[in-house]
C-alpha cells in the first residue's frame, strides 16, 4: 500500500536503499557493537565472562555459520588462533550436518548468525548440544532461537539489518569475534603487548571506516567500468581471504554477476588458467605479513596481462601497481586483525553500485530471503 511504501521510505532516511543505508551506517553500528565493552587494556563481554575458563581449556574452538556469517568467522580465525593458542576450525553448518562431523564434549562450538534463525545453523546447534560441546552464540537478534538455545554468547548490537545482503552485521561480527579473542587471550603473557595495542586502537576503528566510506564515488566509477563484465575474481589471503569470499558473495548475490573469491595461494593450482585481458581481478594487497606474497601475485597476473584492480594501503599505489592500466583502491591501514573490517567496505560499495547500475533489486535480490529458515 501507499502507507507501507511511505513507512519504508522514512526508515531509509536519506538513502535510496537499505543496503546503502546499512553500508554507510557502519561507523555507528561498530560504535554500538563496542559500547560498554572496552576498558583500559581490557575487554569485557558480559555474556562470556563466566565461561572464559571453560573456553580456555577447550580442545578446539569450532566456528559454525552460513554465508556472510561464516565469512566473518573466517576473517576472525587467524587472530582467534593467535590469541587463544587453541586450534580453531570452521564449519559451514550444512556441511557439518551432511558429514555428521566429529565433535567432542571438550569442544567450544561458536555459532554465528545475524538473524539467529537460520535453519542450518540451528540444526548444527542441536547437533553440538547433543554432543555435549559448550555452545556460544554470536547474533544480532535478541531473543532469537540461537540466543535462547546456546549456553552463552555475545550480541553484536549492530541494529536491525533489513537488506538481504548482510553488510553492517558482517563488520560487527568480526569486531565481536576479535573482542572475544582478546577476552580469551587475557591470561597469556606472550601476546600481551599486541593485545593491548589492539584494544587501544579499537575506539578509532569507526573513524577509519568513515574514511574508507569516502571511496563511494570512486567505487561507483569502478562499477561503471565493470557494468558489462560476465565475471569478477577476488584474490585474498591471510586475514583477507575472508574479504575475497565476502566481496565475491556480495557481487553475486545483489549484482547477479558471477564472482569468486579465491585464496591467492591457490592461484597457481588452477585459477591462473582463467587469466586474460578481459577478466577483471581484484587483488587485496594491504600491508600485513602477506604483503610481499601478494606483490608477487600481482606481478604474475600482470605478466599474463591480467585486468588488475589492486586494493592497497594508503600511499602504496605506485609501489604496488605494475602498470598505468591497473586500477587502485587505496584504504587506511589498521591493525592486521581489523583490516578485514576496512577492506570489505569498498567491495560492499562496489556491489551496491553495480546492482543499481544494472537496474536490479538491491534490497531483495531474486530467489533470496533475508533469513533462510528452511533446510
Ligand atoms: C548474506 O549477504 C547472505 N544473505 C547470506 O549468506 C546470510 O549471511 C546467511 O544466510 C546466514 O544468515 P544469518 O547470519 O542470519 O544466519
Amino acid at each position: 500500500s501507499v502507507l507501507e511504501m511511505e513507512v519504508e521510505q522514512i526508515k531509509k532516511g536519506n538513502y535510496d536503499h537499505f543496503m546503502q543505508k546499512e553500508i554507510h551506517e557502519q561507523p555507528h553500528s561498530l560504535t554500538t557493537t563496542m559500547r560498554g565493552r572496552l576498558r583500559a587494556n581490557d575487554v569485557v563481554l558480559g555474556g562470556l565472562k563466566d565461561h572464559l575458563k571453560t573456553i580456555r581449556h577447550s580442545r578446539r574452538i569450532i566456528f559454525i555459520g552460513c554465508g556472510t556469517s561464516y565469512n566473518a568467522a573466517l576473517a576472525a580465525r587467524p587472530f582467534m588462533e593467535e590469541l587463544s593458542g587453541i586450534p580453531v576450525t570452521l564449519e559451514l553448518a550444512s556441511d557439518l550436518l551432511d558429514r555428521q562431523g566429529v565433535m567432542y564434549r571438550e569442544d567450544t562450538a561458536v555459532f554465528v548468525s545475524q538473524s539467529g534463525e537460520t535453519a542450518d545453523t540451528l540444526l548444527a546447534l542441536e547437533y553440538a548440544l547433543e554432543h555435549g560441546a559448550l555452545c556460544v552464540g554470536i547474533t544480532n537478534t535478541v531473543g532469537s532461537t540461537l540466543a535462547r538455545k546456546t549456553h552463552c554468547g555475545v550480541h553484536i548490537n549492530a541494529g536491525c539489518e533489513i537488506g538481504v545482503a548482510s553488510t553492517k552485521a558482517y563488520t560487527s561480527q568480526i569486531v565481536v569475534m576479535v573482542m572475544m579473542a582478546l577476552a580469551i587471550g587475557a591470561d597469556k603473557i606472550s601476546t600481551q603487548s599486541k593485545r593491548e595495542a589492539i584494544i587501544n586502537s579499537l575506539p578509532d576503528l569507526p573513524n577509519k571506516v568513515s574514511e574508507v566510506l569516502k571511496l563511494d564515488n570512486e567505487m561507483k566509477d569502478l562499477a561503471e567500468s565493470l557494468i558489462e563484465v560476465q565475471s569478477l575474481l577476488v584474490f585474498g589471503r591471510g586475514y583477507n581471504y575472508a574479504t575475497a569470499l565476502e566481496g565475491a558473495l556480495k557481487v553475486k548475490e545483489v549484482a547477479l554477476t558471477h564472482s569468486e573469491g579465491m585464496l591467492a595461494g591457490e592461484m597457481k593450482h588452477g585459477p591462473l588458467a582463467l587469466v586474460d585481458e578481459t577478466l577483471p581481478i581484484i587483488v587485496i594487497a594491504t600491508r600485513d605479513a602477506c604483503f610481499s606474497k601478494q606483490q608477487s601475485v600481482i606481478q604474475q597476473l600482470h605478466a599474463r596481462k591480467g585486468r588488475l584492480i589492486v586494493m592497497c594501503s594508503n600511499g602504496d599505489a605506485s609501489s604496488v601497481c605494475p602498470s598505468e592500466s591497473c586500477r587502485v583502491i587505496e584504504v587506511p591501514q589498521v591493525a592486521d586483525c581489523l583490516q578485514p573490517v576496512i577492506n570489505i567496505v569498498p567491495l560492499q560499495l562496489l556491489a551496491y553500485h553495480l546492482t543499481v547500475l544494472r537496474g536490479y533489486d538491491v534490497d531483495q535480490p531474486r530467489n533470496l530471503a533475508k533469513s533462510v529458515t528452511t533446510q
